[in-house]
């Protein structure tokens, strides 16, 4: 039963060079690879975590190390980890100089605080043992000095079920690029993030689009009220359409489908149940 698929953004149209792509893919094989393995020997909350740690740590997404930029010079980094078993979600807001913020986020859903925000996430993270870590990388003050946008909306998530047929999500960003400090993504949201024990679901994309079109939240609770998969994905897509809306969502439901579906081209995504990969192309 064990499967699992992640994203890893959008290929945006400053960075759609074919070997920017092939990087991509090849690097989205490993952590599928890797985790796949994990997956094996742990559930699928503690997966979730580990596959998002493993794009956190690769520049190539907007997440962790290769954060974008905001208007202030200053990266704020947001994510979250959501048990479909306990459906207890945590997550961090607006994080700074911490390596993985998805591990922060892990850390908190012992606590009944399980929320935090800003610069008291921060303090809350280097009073609980996460080190200082800069995750400022060249291309990203170089892309901040050119004031462009290489990747678009990036965001990396994972979904996955493991050989227990329990289910999680996690999410992980490093916002839009250039956005007003303080201003809030979807990442750390029931509207980017979302688990219970029949479907698990992470979003990538515009987050103030996913934030109006409630997309995780409502993928999962169709599903759960006995939409298809396809159904609940197609009738919160159409909904998104009223915001003008650009996202992209992935899934797994209880019986182990799997499922994605971008508003525009192209979600960088893959996905792998132990036998076949889909990877995005
Ligand atoms: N989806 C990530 C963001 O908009 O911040």
């Amino acid at each position: 039963m064990s499967k699992l698929i992640i994203h890893g953004g959008f290929f945006s149209e400053s960075n759609t060079d074919e070997s920017t792509k092939k990087l991509k893919q090849e690097s989205l094989r490993i952590i599928l690879d890797k985790s796949f393995e994990y997956l094996k020997t742990h559930s699928a909350y503690e997966t979730v975590i580990y596959a998002v740690s493993l794009l956190e740590d690769d520049p190539l997404y907007n997440a962790g190390i290769g954060s974008q930029i905001q208007s202030d010079g200053e990266i704020r980094m947001s994510a979250a980890v959501m048990d479909g078993e306990t459906q207890l979600m945590s997550g961090v807001i607006n994080i700074q100089h911490v390596k993985n913020p998805i591990k922060v986020a892990e850390f908190l859903n012992a606590y009944d605080d399980r929320i935090l925000g800003g610069p008291c996430a921060t303090e809350f993270a280097r009073n609980n043992g996460f080190e200082f870590f800069s995750v400022e990388t060249e291309q990203r003050r170089k892309e901040f000095e050119e004031k462009l946008r290489s990747t678009g909306s990036g965001t990396v998530g994972c979904v996955a079920i493991d050989a227990e047929g329990k289910l999680a999500a996690a999410t992980s960003t490093g916002g839009k690029g250039f956005e007003i400090p303080g201003r809030i993504s979807d990442s750390a949201t029931i509207a980017g993030n979302y688990a219970n024990q029949f479907c698990a679901v992470s979003c990538t994309g515009v987050g103030e689009d996913i934030v109006s079109g409630a997309v995780a939240a409502k993928i999962v609770t169709r599903l759960t009220d006995g939409f298809s998969m396809d159904k609940a994905f197609e009738k919160t897509f159409e909904e998104l359409k009223i915001v003008d809306g650009f996202a992209g969502a992935i899934a797994i439901d209880k019986d182990g489908n799997i499922f994605h579906l971008d508003s525009h081209p192209t979600m960088v995504f893959g996905a792998f149940d132990g036998k076949n990969y889909e990877i995005f192309s």
